[in-house]
């Protein structure tokens, strides 16, 4: 197995720790105030977002993993033979084990932040599946990939599962989408999850779960903001609002102040909150196959072929660059 080191490791830690707090001020201090859902994945939330997925209103994940499994066969003829498959933000590699044994690729590049989680997962998938180039890559989703030399020749596919596409606003998600099909060039391909337009009822219910795990996880992002930028956020004087925006068809996640509040950055900065004022924390697009694959043209994807569970909660599509 190779590894690579990122670009991140070339930058001092606090260029990129005053580029994060730039950030996280502007959002705190804007007239409709924001976090980026990147600042959920402190250490704490990576484990609430483990909870998350284990939780029976949560259908995403178990239904896209099994749909992975069932159609291993049909995807692995879909996909074709000899390719380099690339997973942006792969994490602990685990989606992918369902359709490695039957696509066999050639070379797997699972990119990732996280480089010492990234280096172990893809260590020990390495040694599951010897036949597999495994050659990992610690780095930012868009990373410049440098596929090893006598791979330069295969198609690419990128594989993007996890409905993690839903995360971002069209327009960004439309970006992302470019950006894949330069990444895999002509008659490159893309394998996704995307998640579907349904019940407002289910999916309420699988952002406000009963037992409060999703309500901890938007909360635990004022925990990771705190350290980040030396305020004293009290989470507990927040509340979880999580639903259904049927209009623009996504999930919206909230934070609401229970009271007037003032809040310090650094011993510098005073962030007011009025009670009831809102900081946005996450939108969680939800697409039907024709939205979605409307979208991906405009990138220059066609859709090739789609896989849905029976109560069409969830879909895997594939689509080749043009
Ligand atoms: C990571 N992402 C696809 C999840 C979602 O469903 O949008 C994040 C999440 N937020 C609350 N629950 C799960």
């Amino acid at each position: 197995m190779s590894q690579v080191l990122g670009t991140t490791e070339l930058n001092t830690v606090f260029d990129e720790d005053s580029v994060l707090k730039q950030e996280l001020l502007e959002g705190l201090l804007a007239e409709k105030k924001y976090i980026n859902p990147k600042f959920f994945y402190d250490e704490a939330g990576s484990q609430l977002f483990e909870k998350i997925m284990q939780l029976p209103e949560y259908y995403p994940s178990r239904t896209e993993m099994a749909l992975l499994e069932k159609h291993q066969d049909e995807i692995a003829v879909a996909i074709g033979e000899n390719k380099v498959l690339i997973e942006p933000g792969a994490g602990n590699c685990e989606k992918v084990q369902y359709i490695l044994p039957t696509l066999q690729p050639k070379c797997y590049v699972p990119i990732d932040i996280s480089a010492d989680f990234l280096f172990e997962s893809a260590s020990n998938l390495q040694t599951k599946f010897p036949h597999v180039h495994i050659h990992a890559v610690a780095d930012d989703m868009k990373a410049k990939v440098d596929v090893p030399e006598k791979f330069k020749t295969n198609h690419k596919v990128v594989f993007y599962p996890g409905s993690t596409i839903g995360n971002y606003k069209p327009i960004q998600a439309l970006e992302f989408l470019k950006h894949v099909r330069e990444l895999v060039g002509k008659e490159g391909g893309l394998l996704i999850g995307v998640d579907l337009q349904k019940d407002k009822e289910i999916l309420d219910a699988a952002y406000n779960d009963k037992d409060g795990v999703t309500a901890l996880f938007n909360l635990n992002v004022l925990n990771h903001v705190n350290k980040l930028l030396d305020s004293d956020i009290d989470a507990e004087l927040f509340e979880h609002v999580a639903f259904y925006n049927e209009e623009h068809c996504r999930i919206e996640m909230h934070l609401e102040s229970k009271v007037n509040q003032q809040c310090s950055i650094d011993n510098l900065i005073q962030v007011n909150f009025s009670e009831s004022e809102r900081i946005h924390t996450e939108y969680s697009y939800k697409y039907t196959i024709e939205s979605f694959s409307q979208l991906a043209a405009q990138a220059g994807l066609k859709l090739e072929n789609y896989w849905l569970d029976d109560d069409e909660l969830f879909s895997v599509q594939y689509y080749v660059a043009l």
